[in-house]
């Protein structure tokens, strides 16, 4: 009797918590739709800073540049690189739609990670899951360099079938996310799904084992050079993360250029090489295609190889000029820091001489 009056006290009890869990849903549920209200004026104001910008820049084509003027234009063209900045900056902190292949691929589910640190482990862990591939991609290649047996080889090319759709996936998310990922890289990953796709459809002919060492070949050094990325990418991901964070100044805007610039010169001569090596696989595919015995898919793993070279060769080219801008837009981003963290120092000067 005693234990069925403690289990209604316990009923109430818990009614009482049931009201606060309520309250605390309903102001949960407010902010929710104030959160939304921001993040839509935000947006607005995103919008409406970039057209005008536009309509600044164009017009500021116009402005002559006599010797009175010439000053103010260049402050003007400095403080819209700086607007810029501060733009992407805001623009990171907001919700984004998915684009066409996310939609078709995972519906319209919200991929947006709003939070830096989320951002970066997602980033991380793309750069990870590239090299765990990139390392059973060298030991199957060098398998299947060993032994020539169909099996291993259709097991090879399926994983670089899937690896390769994977990667079109995570990639649209990143970019969902902000990440400055160059077209090409994207489309080199589409690309490569295909030609995957491809060979792993090519009958096992004279042809095929004609150009499967190579191939396998190739694809030894490509996980090496993908290896040599991973490096590289992870040294600058934890640099910008540092640079980012805005207590910590141990690694300065110097400092980082001076090791991206150090790591670029290293890597871009076996970006070269691997360039070379498709160049070289399209010419012995274009050579093999007149053979007799060729089916479609040689002649156009050739064309898609030519492709592939060509977009990687004019795209790393790009790369460095664009490394200027960059730098720029890291140095107003920490020249941001710098004026809020005056402001800042100012603010509590004044608290503290009020509080006086
Ligand atoms: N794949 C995926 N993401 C890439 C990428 C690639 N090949 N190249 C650059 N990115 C990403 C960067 O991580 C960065 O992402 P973030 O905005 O989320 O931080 C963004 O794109 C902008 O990078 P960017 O400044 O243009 O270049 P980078 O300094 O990061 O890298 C290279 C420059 C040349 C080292 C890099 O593009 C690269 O390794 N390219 C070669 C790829 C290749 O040829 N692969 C085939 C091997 S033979």
């Amino acid at each position: 009797m005693c234990d069925s009056v403690d289990v209604f006290a316990e009923w109430k009890d818990l009614a009482t918590d049931y009201k606060q869990l309520e309250n605390s849903n309903k102001v949960y549920q407010e902010k929710l739709n104030e959160l939304a209200g921001y993040q839509k004026k935000c947006t607005d104001g995103i919008h409406h800073q970039k057209y005008r910008m536009d309509i600044i820049k164009q017009n500021l084509k116009s402005v002559p540049r006599t010797a009175e003027n010439a000053e103010k234009i260049k402050e003007l063209e400095e403080n819209l690189i700086k607007q810029s900045a501060h733009l992407y900056h805001i623009e990171q902190t907001l919700p984004k739609q998915n684009g066409v292949y996310l939609k078709i691929i995972l519906g319209n589910v919200n991929v947006s990670i709003l939070n830096k640190e989320e951002k970066f482990k997602y980033k991380d862990e793309y750069e990870k899951f590239k090299l765990i591939i990139s390392i059973i991609s060298f030991v199957l290649a060098a398998l299947n360099i060993i032994f020539n047996f169909r099996p291993l080889e259709l097991i090879y090319i399926f994983l670089l079938v899937w690896y390769y759709c994977t990667l079109t996936i995570r990639e649209s998310i990143l970019k969902v996310n902000g990440s400055r990922i160059k077209g090409w890289w994207r489309m080199h990953h589409f690309i490569s799904t295909v030609a995957a796709g491809i060979l792993l459809i090519w009958p096992d002919m004279i042809t095929w084992n004609q150009f499967r060492t190579q191939f396998m070949y190739f694809n030894a050094y490509i996980s090496v050079v993908q290896y040599l990325q991973f490096i590289y990418q992870s040294g600058v991901l934890y640099r910008l993360k540092a640079l980012g964070e805005r207590h910590n100044m141990d690694i300065t805007i110097e400092g980082f250029h001076s090791w991206m610039w150090r790591g670029l010169s290293f890597l871009i001569p076996f970006l070269f090489g691997g360039y070379l090596f498709q160049l070289y696989n399209a010419y012995v595919l274009f050579q093999l295609s007149y053979e007799a015995t060729a089916t479609w898919h040689v002649y156009v793993l050739s064309v898609i190889f030519l492709i592939i070279f060509t977009g990687n060769t004019v795209t790393t080219l790009m790369v460095i000029p664009s490394k200027k801008w960059e730098k720029m837009k890291n140095e107003y981003s920490i020249l941001d820091f710098l004026s809020q963290l005056s402001k800042k120092v100012r603010e509590n000067g004044n608290n503290g001489k009020k509080n006086e």
